[in-house]
């Protein structure tokens, strides 16, 4: 967050007696280096040298590494996850306040993390270490205490499910193109809920005083699409604002006000924030995760995995389709056109249940290999458009993130009807332009978008005449944006390929994001 990357920015940083390595933000860190004077010579950019330093005289004065913790983290505003050593002290010390921290249990040794998949390959049981909790760990022993009152806290060592192999690659040469074909058995395991859980989380949500749906990037998409799908299944009006916009509304949010977060790693900090503020003002806080013991998780009064497995790639593809199937059940669950509510839930299940069928017909070698050379072919542009209407215009949101994220062309996604209030006049000849759907009104825009010039690609279940190159995707009904976003993420990770750029290691990006 602070400086350039660099060697000198690099953690940990030592100062005098302490090795600390940070994740997170000081906000008052401007406020601490001043208060610091000019007893130090700060020798990197990061605002997590001042914690370091700051240790370092704690340390020094109270000879005791707890009360010296103890004592800086009061003085920091803001999320830290920090993991310490001290001169002389056998193990190191971590803390956490907003920010992730896990330890690992092997037999021979003791892992801290801030997440599980860092060292899933020794071990499955972990401790999750909450908020204002500070670690103390040896090869032997783990010691938690209270970060404010320095009491003893007992942990239960918790076995994780995710296998070790899920982690691996196997003969594939990416995590981001493995995720994508794991996707042919991970949207079914997302409904894997019975319809009682299922019927019980959304009557939280029905009976609730306006209904937020809050995430960031990707799981923002997934949100706006299930906006869709409440209106035109449940006819149920819910308002997705990212979560970094949600100040703005937060006024909105009262007493039994429903925040329900979609996040993969459950630890994306702009959402935990609104959680934690709407909780304090009595909201229900519901959420979606990925990783059922995240911190977004723990915070929920009803929480529901999607279990997709560990999700790798930086690039979020199989999480994406398990939230979409998810909350179309949940929004059929809440239809109000039968009086039977579990048939209800079952109909959005046998959408699921076909989508996912039609999937595993499409998602083969064959199908990968016609979207890698429609990718060569277009990889040397500099700007890509996408349109779509209804459920496919958040796609086209989507593909914008996912192209840009791993290609770093300039994608952007319109609303289809959007296009004649401006943005047609980016359109050049030859400008690559990705068109969803194929109902008549895309169709329409399509064929404005080719008459200016621009290359169309269709992503259709049918092969309009004006598409140049033709991608098809079954028709799917109301999971349409499920099916069609899956060759969105293919040509995403061709285009990288094309383009001789690694698709699992964006630039300038993290996966998870626990940092405002
Ligand atoms: O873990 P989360 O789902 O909360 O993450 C949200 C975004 O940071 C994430 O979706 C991001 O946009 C992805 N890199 C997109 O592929």
């Amino acid at each position: 967050t602070h400086g350039g990357i660099s060697k000198k920015n690099a953690h940990p940083h030592r100062v005098g007696n302490v090795v600390l390595a940070h994740n997170g933000i000081v906000e008052n860190y401007d406020e601490l280096k001043h208060s610091v004077g000019n007893t130090h010579e700060f020798s990197s950019d990061t605002d997590s040298e001042v914690i370091a330093v700051l240790l370092h005289k704690a340390y020094t004065k109270t000879k005791s590494p707890d009360q010296a913790i103890r004592d800086v983290a009061k003085q920091i505003t803001g999320r830290f996850a920090i993991v310490v050593m001290f001169d002389g002290i056998p193990g190191f010390f971590a803390a956490r306040r907003g920010s992730p921290i896990i330890i690992g249990k092997a037999k021979e040794a003791t892992y801290v993390a801030s997440d599980i998949p860092a060292f899933l390959e020794y071990t499955q049981t972990v401790n999750y270490i909450d908020d204002n909790e500070m670690v103390y760990v040896t090869p032997s022993n783990t010691r938690v205490t209270n970060l404010i009152t320095g009491r003893k806290v007992q942990k239960r060592d918790i076995t994780v499910s995710w296998e070790p192999e899920e982690i691996e690659k196997g003969s594939w040469p990416h995590f981001m193109i493995k995720e994508i074909f794991d996707q042919k058995e991970t949207i079914l395991e997302a409904i894997h809920h019975n319809n009682k859980t299922i019927q019980s989380f959304v009557k939280k949500l029905e009976t609730a005083k306006g209904i937020y749906l809050i995430a960031c990037g990707t799981a923002h998409k997934v949100a706006m699409v299930a906006e869709y799908l409440f209106a035109d299944i449940a006819h149920i009006k819910i308002n997705v604002v990212p979560a970094a916009e949600m100040p703005s509304f937060e006024k909105f949010v009262h007493k039994n006000t429903a925040l329900l977060a979609i996040s993969q790693s459950g630890e994306t900090a702009d959402v935990l924030e609104i959680l934690e503020r709407g909780k304090k003002r009595g909201a229900r806080i519901l959420s979606i995760t990925n990783v059922p013991s995240s911190s977004i998780a723990r915070l929920s009064d009803a929480h529901f995995p999607i279990n997709a497995g560990a999700e790798k790639a930086v690039a979020s593809t199989k999480a994406a389709t398990s939230q979409m199937a998810l909350l179309l059940v949940c929004a059929y669950t809440a239809s109000k056109k039968h009086t039977s509510i579990k048939t209800l839930t079952d109909i959005g299940r046998g959408v699921i249940w076909n989508t996912t069928s039609a999937i595993n017909d499409m998602l083969n070698p064959r199908y990968a290999k016609h979207i890698e050379k429609i990718a060569k072919k277009i990889s040397r542009h500099q700007n890509l458009f996408i349109i779509g209407r209804g459920t496919l215009y958040p796609i086209a949101l989507e593909a914008a993130i996912k192209i840009q994220e791993v290609s770093y062309i300039h994608a952007q996604g319109f609303a289809a009807g959007e296009l004649k209030h401006g943005p047609i006049a980016l359109i050049e000849k030859g400008t690559p332009c990705v068109v969803l759907g194929d109902d008549p009104e895309t169709i329409a825009n399509a064929i404005e978008l080719q008459s200016r010039g621009g290359f169309i690609i269709g992503i259709a279940p049918t092969q309009a005449r004006v598409v140049d190159l033709w991608i098809r995707v079954p028709d799917c009904n109301s999971a349409q944006a499920i099916a069609t976003v899956i060759p969105i993420q293919l040509l995403s990770y061709y285009l990288a390929r094309a383009r001789k750029l690694d698709p699992d290691m964006p630039r300038n990006l993290a996966k998870s994001v626990t940092v405002k």
